[in-house]
């Protein structure tokens, strides 16, 4: 007859126990304990671009909610697809996120062929950031005097017009292919490693024109280092009521931006809420919507927020914007 041992095998399967209850506790230990480290934001362009502003602003407030430091790294080149690469294959652990826009979210699969990462599938989604439309701006010694005129002196000069934008795949390239095919423009075009270069050649006068972020190119324009010529949104910006709409100017033409905050694929998700609360919080902070404001910004609001309102703009910003560029011919080889 076999019998059994309750205390020796009590004895022999403690360890087991203990060691198995230890790996099941670990992670939600750490995740529930989260963040006890700084958290680094890549920026998939240079310093001083709609992008870096945005994930600074808001990596600043999250920061305090989080009691941690938000660290941004610029990582740029290639349209901010270099960086958005290093954030999808970073370690899922929260302690890597970055913020993309509308150009690696969803321009870039259809220019780069060979790209290392998927915006609808591979990151963890938190949330959107901003929605900021575009500004048509030259620099200062443009002899145009509205949008009009520009777009006549840029067809007339041609190839000696130079466009400026932040690479391959970002939202001042992609708005500039749409901008310059819908009225048979054909510039010169020149890559930057982000928008923030980009503009200084435009002060420096080095750069014709550039269709960026109200909110890259407000304060040159208020500081009258470049001339504006239209707004490409529904109404006029409260911190630009001098500038026209593009309809204002007789133009039809409307792009709006925006930024996204993700994370890498498998990130927790106790992680990825803790992350959706801190930017919400953000967003409703008053000198956030303050500086949004300023900016030419807005925050999104309700079911626009969150992982899944980003999810639906990522979709659906894929199928408007795939088309467009196909049919425009560009390609980042
Ligand atoms: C873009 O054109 O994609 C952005 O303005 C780049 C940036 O944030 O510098």
């Amino acid at each position: 007859m076999l019998s059994i041992d309750a205390s020796r095998i009590a004895r022999v399967l403690a360890p087991v126990a203990i060691a198995v209850t230890a790996v099941l506790a670990g992670p939600a230990y750490a995740q529930s304990d989260y963040p006890t480290k700084p958290i680094t934001v890549i920026v998939p362009f240079a310093a001083g671009g709609p992008t870096d502003v945005v994930a600074r602003l808001l990596g600043e407030h999250m920061g305090r909610t989080l009691n941690t430091t938000f660290v941004i790294e610029n990582v740029g080149g290639a349209g901010g697809t270099i960086g958005m690469t290093r954030a999808a294959q970073a370690t899922p652990d929260g302690y890597t996120i970055a913020v993309g826009n509308m150009g690696t979210q969803t321009a870039a699969p259809s220019l780069y062929p060979n790209l290392k990462y998927d915006p609808a599938k591979g990151f963890e989604q938190v949330g959107i950031c901003n929605y900021t439309p575009q500004t048509v701006v030259s620099k200062k010694g443009n002899p145009a005097k509205n949008l009009k005129e520009l777009i006549e002196y840029i067809k007339k000069n041609d190839s000696k017009v130079s466009y400026g934008h932040a690479g391959v795949g970002s939202i001042s390239h992609v708005a500039g292919l749409v901008f310059n095919a819908q009225f048979g423009l054909k510039p010169t075009l020149v890559p930057y490693r982000g928008t923030g270069p980009a503009l200084a050649d435009i002060v420096a006068g080095q750069i014709d024109y550039i269709v960026d972020q109200s909110l890259n190119v407000i304060p040159q324009i208020k500081a009258g280092t470049v001339k504006a010529y239209a707004v490409a949104a529904p109404a006029r910006l409260e911190s630009l009521p001098d500038v026209p709409t593009t309809k204002e100017a007789g133009v039809d033409f409307l792009f709006n931006a925006w930024n996204a905050m993700v994370a890498p694929k498998g990130t927790p998700k106790p992680i990825i809420d803790k992350l959706v609360m801190a930017l919400n919080k953000a967003l409703d902070d008053p000198s956030v919507k303050k500086r949004y404001n300023e900016l030419g910004s807005t925050a999104p609001q309700g079911a626009d927020r969150g992982p899944a309102g980003l999810q639906k703009l990522v979709d659906s910003e894929i199928a408007r914007i795939t088309p467009i560029i196909k049919a425009s011919g560009a390609s980042a080889n």
